[in-house]
Order: structure tokens, then C-alpha cells, then sequence
């Protein structure tokens, strides 16, 4: 290859793909937390790593962790890494991105034969997503020494829960609490992602530092009516718990399009007894509230739980809502930020900041040491779709701003 070659971008767009074959439904990518494919893409990784030269394993929750040490053994580490769980019918990118980048910017400093004043790791975590299990950026969490162990007893759609999933993964749940890393631990985290957004592209600018992370609440919410006949109950007399969450939704749009910069979304509803004969017994729906500002975020996330309470008086039906995530919004490391930059700078890239309204294992990262992310364009903003691209080109600038961002912090 020749000088101008993209030869980073190359390695890492080819890994990119080689990962996106362990998938769990064939015909599409679909990686959740502790499934077959999370296991064999963990297994990859972990090969990847050990023919790198890193000392490796996958840890107690299912996070894949690599490590070269630096001038002498067990200095502060700065780690490299991001997530490889996916929604269902995802893209190849969010996530693997992060991972891959770290992994060749280790390749690199390996093959050039360097040694740096603090240890370098790359991680693969494995629950960022969080659409398996109700948790939150669990596996992260657990190093962050912020782990909540009755997570270990949440059910997934099937009925297994996290305890079990993670045992026939070959995890530990009874290990977890000894994977809370020391702020001394560490170094540093700096997690390269897909923007997921169209502010790169429309900058015309192949990656941009991010300033601050949104802070999320997700809730799990019921909604009890009476399952009754479909042909017989006259409309008036029905306690429909389907039309009471359709006036929750509108209600969860209207209420988040009147705070600047808050969005607030229903994903998924299940209908019970889901028949087309009958009037719905109850729904369970997911709610999912953002904001930059955590006042608008609280304050929305109260409007929409009183609608909601009202709503469900009136139609004669019962409302409850369980919180199991509650992330404040993140500021980022400023010094890190800045290291980020002069490297892009010196690449020639524009010094862009932008904030994340995606959460990102940098949410947990940030409680134990500085952290910082890399965002990468990807084209028309899409993400979790199976559209999500971003081209050879940009993978290259992303892994070079990395590569020059670790060695400008190790003084070479
Ligand atoms: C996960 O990707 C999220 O930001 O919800
Ligand atoms: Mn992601
Ligand atoms: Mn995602
Ligand atoms: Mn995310």
C-alpha cells in the first residue's frame, strides 16, 4: 500500500464487517446483551486482542478487556472502547466503531514497537443498548462501581433473567462487584461513535469532539383495563387500556415538543391479550425521556407521568410506571476534549464540538476517571437502522485522531 493509503480506515472497516456476521437472527443484525451472537462477537474480540499482543479476557459481566502495560506494570490505564450489544435490526457501527478503533490504534502502537508512561485498554462492553434487560449501561456501570444487583434478577421479553442469561454466558454474577475499578485505575476513557446525528455532515467535517452527554430517564409503564368480548360491550362501557396509552403517547409528543431541546419517545407496546377479538386487558409501554438541561428533563418526565395519571382517571383504567434508569446528564472532560482537538487540528480536520443526545458508556466512564468521545460522521445522520454507514475515509481520519490523541498524552 502505498502512504495515502487509508490503511487504518482499511483495517478497521474490514473488522467492522468481519464482526457484523455473528448476528442472533439471520438476515439481519440483531446483538443483544448475553445472546449467542454478544458471545461469539466477544470471542472474536478477545482473539483479536491476544494476536495483537494484549492480555486479554472477558470479564464477570461479559465485557471483552485487552492491556498492554506501559513503562513498568500496573500504571493508571487509558482505555480505549466502546459497546458490541445492538438493538434489534441495528446498524454495523454503534458501538463495534469505538471498539475496532481502540483495537487498531493498539495494533499500531504494538507494531511501532511503543511504550507509554500509563497502560493502555481496549474494551468491548456488552449492555449499552439496554433493549434486553431493564437496566442501565450495566456492564460500564460495573466498573464505575455503580452496579445495582437486583438487575440481576430482571426478566427479558422470554422470561430469563440477567442472573441466568449472564451464567450460561460463562459470566459471574457473584464476581461483579470486584470488577469497580479505583479512580487511580484510570488513566482515562476516550470512546470514538458514530454521530448518530446529521451535524457532521452538514458541517462537512469527518468528526467532531463531543462537548456533553444528555441525561436519560427510561421507564417501564402498565396500563389495566378489563380484557373483555370485542362484539359485545357497547363502546361506552369498555375500560380500553390500547386507546388509554394511544392518549398517553399524543399526550408524551405534545408535552416534550413544549421544552426546547427535550425529546421524549414511546418505543415499544405489549398488548395483552393482543387478540383481535378482544378489548385490551393491559399494556405495557416503554417511556424514554431526554434532555441536555436536567430541570427540563425532571420537569418533563413529571408532566407526563401526571397526563398520564389523569388520563387513566378518566378512562376508569389503573397507571403505574417503574423507573429503572435515571443517567444525569454529563459534561466531558475538558482536558481530554482538547486533546482530541489538537489532533484532529494537526490531521487538518476543524475544530468542531457537539453535544450527544444518545447515551453512551461514557456516561458511566466519566464517575471514575476523564472521558471524552469522538464523534464520526455517518451518512443522513441515521442510526440504529441497518442504513447506518460511514465511509472508509472517515474511519481512517477517527482511528488517526485517536492514534495522535494517545500519543500527544503520552508525550510522543
Ligand atoms: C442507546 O443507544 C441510546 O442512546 O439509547
Ligand atoms: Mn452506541
Ligand atoms: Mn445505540
Ligand atoms: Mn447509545
Amino acid at each position: 500500500m502505498t502512504e495515502t493509503t487509508p490503511r487504518l480506515g482499511a483495517r478497521v472497516m474490514a473488522l467492522i464487517d468481519d464482526l457484523a456476521r455473528h448476528t442472533d437472527e439471520p438476515g439481519r443484525l440483531t446483538r443483544l446483551y448475553l445472546s449467542p451472537a454478544h458471545r461469539a462477537t466477544a470471542e472474536a474480540v478477545l482473539g483479536l486482542m491476544r494476536d495483537a499482543g494484549l492480555s486479554a479476557r472477558i470479564d464477570a459481566a461479559g465485557s471483552v478487556v485487552g492491556r498492554i502495560e506501559g513503562r513498568e506494570p500496573g500504571l493508571p490505564a487509558l482505555v480505549l472502547g466502546s459497546h458490541i450489544d445492538s438493538v434489534v435490526d441495528a446498524g454495523r457501527y454503534d458501538g463495534p466503531l469505538g471498539v475496532v478503533t481502540g483495537l487498531v490504534v493498539a495494533e499500531e502502537i504494538r507494531a511501532r514497537g511503543l511504550v507509554l508512561p500509563f497502560a493502555l485498554e481496549v474494551v468491548a462492553f456488552g449492555d449499552e443498548e439496554n433493549v434486553r434487560f431493564p437496566t442501565s449501561l450495566s456492564t460500564s456501570k460495573a466498573w464505575a462501581g455503580q452496579y445495582r444487583m437486583e438487575w440481576l434478577e430482571g426478566r427479558d421479553a422470554a422470561g430469563t433473567s440477567l442472573r441466568e442469561a449472564l451464567t450460561q454466558f460463562g459470566g459471574d454474577p457473584d464476581g461483579i462487584p470486584a470488577l469497580a475499578r479505583a479512580r487511580e485505575a484510570i488513566a482515562g476513557y476516550l470512546e470514538v461513535h458514530i454521530e448518530q446525528g446529521p451535524a457532521l455532515e452538514a458541517a462537512v467535517q469527518p468528526v467532531g469532539v463531543v462537548s456533553a452527554i444528555a441525561g436519560l430517564t427510561r421507564a417501564r409503564c402498565t396500563v389495566t383495563g378489563e380484557a373483555n368480548h370485542a362484539g359485545t360491550v357497547p363502546m361506552g362501557m369498555r375500560r380500553d387500556a390500547l386507546a388509554a396509552v394511544a392518549e398517553m403517547a399524543l399526550a408524551v409528543e405534545r408535552l416534550s415538543e413544549g421544552v426546547a431541546g427535550t425529546v421524549a419517545t414511546v418505543g415499544s407496546l405489549t398488548v395483552v391479550p393482543g387478540a383481535v377479538n378482544v378489548i385490551p386487558g393491559q399494556v405495557d409501554f416503554s417511556l424514554d425521556v431526554r434532555a441536555p438541561v436536567e430541570a427540563d428533563r425532571h420537569g418533563l418526565f413529571a408532566a407526563i407521568q401526571a397526563a398520564c395519571r389523569a388520563i387513566a382517571q378518566r378512562r376508569g383504567v389503573g397507571f403505574a410506571s417503574e423507573t429503572y434508569m435515571d443517567n444525569a446528564a454529563v459534561a466531558l472532560d475538558l482536558g481530554l476534549q482538547a486533546a482530541l482537538d489538537r489532533s484532529a487540528q494537526r490531521l487538518g480536520f476543524a475544530p468542531l464540538r457537539l453535544p450527544s443526545g444518545a447515551t453512551h458508556d461514557a456516561v458511566a466512564m466519566a464517575a471514575i476517571g476523564p472521558s471524552a468521545m469522538l464523534f464520526v460522521r455517518c451518512r443522513g445522520g441515521i442510526s440504529h437502522n441497518p442504513a447506518e454507514s460511514i465511509t472508509l475515509e472517515d474511519a481512517d481520519a477517527a482511528t488517526r485522531v485517536l492514534l495522535g490523541t494517545v500519543l500527544d498524552l503520552a508525550g510522543l
